[in-house]
């Protein structure tokens, strides 16, 4: 009896002591802290749901708890879920969230019913009265919130694109606020839309306002694409945001495709006499600094580490004047070969826990629904294979799984 006691104990006391999922989270200047005052270090893949179809990706080839199960063997804590503004535009003008077969149809044509009836075969929760988001018991968003908290992982839920598609060119009409889809309006009410109706969901924890901000090829946008423009558009709608659910972090991103945030960590001047002080905000301690890194053909890691440094990261260091979080939430590379093994990917490997710093990997999936006209396309940076069944790349995997272990254990 005694010795059944002290081995309860033994294993029951650490996971009441840390017991999911002690939210909302904050900022304490660059350390995320949950509700008990714990360090959280965001550890985690994309999980794209911003296509043509607008429904998180995988779903015809496997089950919703099978996924998450995927991402939970890699101990990751959370899921960039990435959503399209014109599903809340749907919702608001266009009678309502449409049924997911119908989404299917619109976005795949004639192969639209075939590939539904996969998605109900695989995920028998969902059937003809299903939609994406809103308005039955058993819409696509919730179901995936619900197994991610049955499996005690976070969701970040991502401003993706505005309208339904692969992202990101600087010709695609979602670049720069104002911009032919990039409605500034829908923006901010899709926003306001997500943090409020996610509120419902125990495990939701942050919010990205925009993935990537480019400059337009051509003339899209009236607004000019300078750092003045982005603290006018993005400030009032982190606002926006945090009056919806005033629980959740905000993440930033910056221009360049979310590679350059140096201004908003230094506090320079960003035009006419404009300079963003966390100080200044009611919930600063909701702001976080979202980069992306792409550079994989970079054969040298010190490059790697002044850039990324430069461009933000230095918001984690002691001299920074807005001391802030810095989460990486993109950067990925090919799972099919050896790429596992080269600068870019070893490097940040190296710098993540260097810097006691989160990071979300692209991405989990092995296909896309549709991707650039092309269905069923092939993710080859995935890091399931294309049936979403198995690891791409064990070799790979073994790697990956020594970064979220490494950086987890950076962090106290
Ligand atoms: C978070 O981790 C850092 C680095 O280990 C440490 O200095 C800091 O005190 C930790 N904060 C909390 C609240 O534990």
């Amino acid at each position: 009896m005694r010795f059944h006691v002290s081995l309860l104990s033994a294993t029951a006391l650490p996971s009441l002591l840390h017991a999911f999922p002690n939210v909302p989270f904050q900022t304490q200047d660059r350390w995320i802290v949950d509700s008990k005052g714990a360090n959280f270090t965001y550890v985690g893949a994309n999980w794209p749901g911003a296509g043509e179809v607008m429904i998180p990706e995988g779903l015809q080839y496997q089950s919703i708890a099978s996924i998450v199960s995927k991402i939970k063997d890699l101990k990751m804590n959370h899921v960039r879920l990435t959503f399209a503004i014109e599903m809340i535009d749907d919702i608001k003008e266009r009678g309502g969230d449409v049924t997911i077969r119908k989404a299917f149809q619109k976005a795949l044509g004639s192969n639209g019913d075939k590939v539904y009836q996969n998605v109900i075969k695989n995920n028998p929760q969902f059937g003809a009265s299903t939609t994406r988001l809103q308005l039955t018991p058993r819409q696509v968003f919730d179901a995936i919130a619900a197994e991610l908290t049955k499996q005690q992982i976070y969701v970040h839920l991502d401003n993706h694109m505005s309208k339904g598609k692969w992202c990101c060119g600087g010709g695609d009409g979602n670049t720069w606020f104002g911009d032919t889809d990039f409605k500034v309006p829908n923006w901010r009410r899709g926003l306001e839309f997500m943090a409020d109706y996610s509120k419902k969901w125990p495990n939701m924890v942050s919010l990205g306002l925009h993935n990537e901000l480019r400059k337009p090829d051509n003339a899209g946008s009236s607004l000019a694409y300078k750092w003045a423009t982005w603290y006018d558009q993005v400030i009032p709608a982190a606002d926006a945001v945090n009056k919806a659910n005033p629980n959740i972090l905000i993440f930033l991103s910056g221009l360049d495709y979310d590679t350059k945030m140096s201004p908003i960590a230094t506090g320079d001047d960003l035009g006419n006499g404009k300079k963003f002080r966390l100080t200044a905000f009611k919930y600063k301690n909701k702001v976080v600094i979202e980069l992306h890194n792409y550079q994989n053909s970079e054969t040298k890691c010190a490059s790697i580490e002044s850039g990324l440094w430069n461009n933000g990261f230095r918001a984690t260091g002691t001299v920074a004047l807005n001391k802030m979080p810095v989460v990486l939430t993109e950067f990925g590379f090919n799972q099919a070969d050896d790429s596992y093994t080269k600068t870019y990917a070893t490097c940040l490997k190296k710098l993540m826990p260097q810097w006691s710093t989160g990071w979300a990997v692209w991405e989990i999936g092995g296909s896309y629904y549709i991707r650039s006209g092309t269905q069923d396309f092939e993710e080859t940076w995935g890091l399931l294979n294309h049936e979403w069944s198995d690891w791409r790349n064990k070799n790979a995997i073994g790697a990956l799984r020594g970064m979220v272990d490494a950086t987890l254990k950076a962090v106290v």
